[in-house]
């Protein structure tokens, strides 16, 4: 079933855009299902949902319970894990991680950060059966300045090596995070996997965003991030008409009561 449903993906290269959102929670996961072909479960919600500095705060723990509510909710796209900051630090630390969280969420992936230095974990994970997302370009956990990557040419032959590396490890897709459009272009036609571009243009086989910024529902917004709504405001209209029929008591009604 999981091969399955990697194998469409992974035939969607160079053909079919593949979609793909992070979700946090039953709803979010629930609509989302319905449209995408990966769900991540992003180490992002450090930062949207915790208020936390950046993603190297988020513990293992915190992360299995949104899994476990995310993968409950999926019933057709592919749920993917995000390994937070230092759960892989070694192939056996990895593996022993890696396996933790696909018992405990029932996942069907991982997804980690990094390149050409971590290809052989990669390697390790995906000869043991675990399917690997790698996540090349801007890496939050490695890196706290956000910058476009990939401007000189040292970067770009860098981050293509980490491309290349990655998906001869065995990496079944490649996240691309926030480099310029040139070397998104390049990697998309040099790797024979899916790659799945954040802020790395349309050249990218596949997109995803972080939901709750598509929403406006955060407080970051990068340029490349397309706010489909602002969710922040409608929410605030909704609170400030509760607390003001609170106070005129015009809540709870006739409606709202039992006899
Ligand atoms: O944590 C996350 O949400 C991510 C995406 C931005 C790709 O890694």
């Amino acid at each position: 079933m999981i091969k399955k449903k990697i194998n469409k993906i992974i035939k969607k290269k160079g053909k079919n855009p593949i979609i793909c959102l992070t979700a946090y929670s039953k709803k979010i996961a629930q609509i989302a299902d319905k449209y995408c072909d990966i769900i991540l479960v992003g180490d992002s919600l450090g930062m949207v949902l915790y208020g936390m500095k950046s993603t190297r705060e988020v513990k293992i723990d915190t992360m299995i319970l949104h899994a476990r509510a995310v993968k409950n909710a999926t019933k057709k796209s592919l749920v993917v894990f995000d390994m937070p900051y230092k759960t892989y630090t070694n192939k056996l630390i990895a593996l022993k991680n890696a396996k933790m969280v696909i018992k405990e969420t029932k996942c069907d992936a991982v997804k980690l950060e990094g390149g050409k230095k971590i290809s052989g974990i990669i390697n390790y994970l995906v000869k043991r059966g675990i399917p690997v997302v790698a996540h090349v370009g801007l890496q939050p956990q490695n890196t706290l300045k956000f910058k476009v990557k990939g401007k000189s040419v040292t970067d770009k032959k860098k981050i293509l090596q980490d491309a290349i590396a990655t998906s001869r490890s065995g990496a079944f897709a490649i996240i691309i995070e926030c480099v310029v459009e040139d070397l998104a272009k390049m990697i998309t036609k040099y790797v024979n996997v899916p790659t799945i571009g954040i802020g790395a243009s349309k050249y990218c086989d596949g997109q995803i965003l972080v939901t709750e910024d598509l929403l406006g529902l955060s407080d970051l917004f990068p340029r490349f991030v397309k706010r489909y709504s602002n969710l922040s405001k409608v929410i605030e209209q909704c609170i400030k008409k509760y607390a003001n029929d609170v106070k005129t008591k015009k809540f709870p009604s006739v409606n709202n009561i039992y006899k």
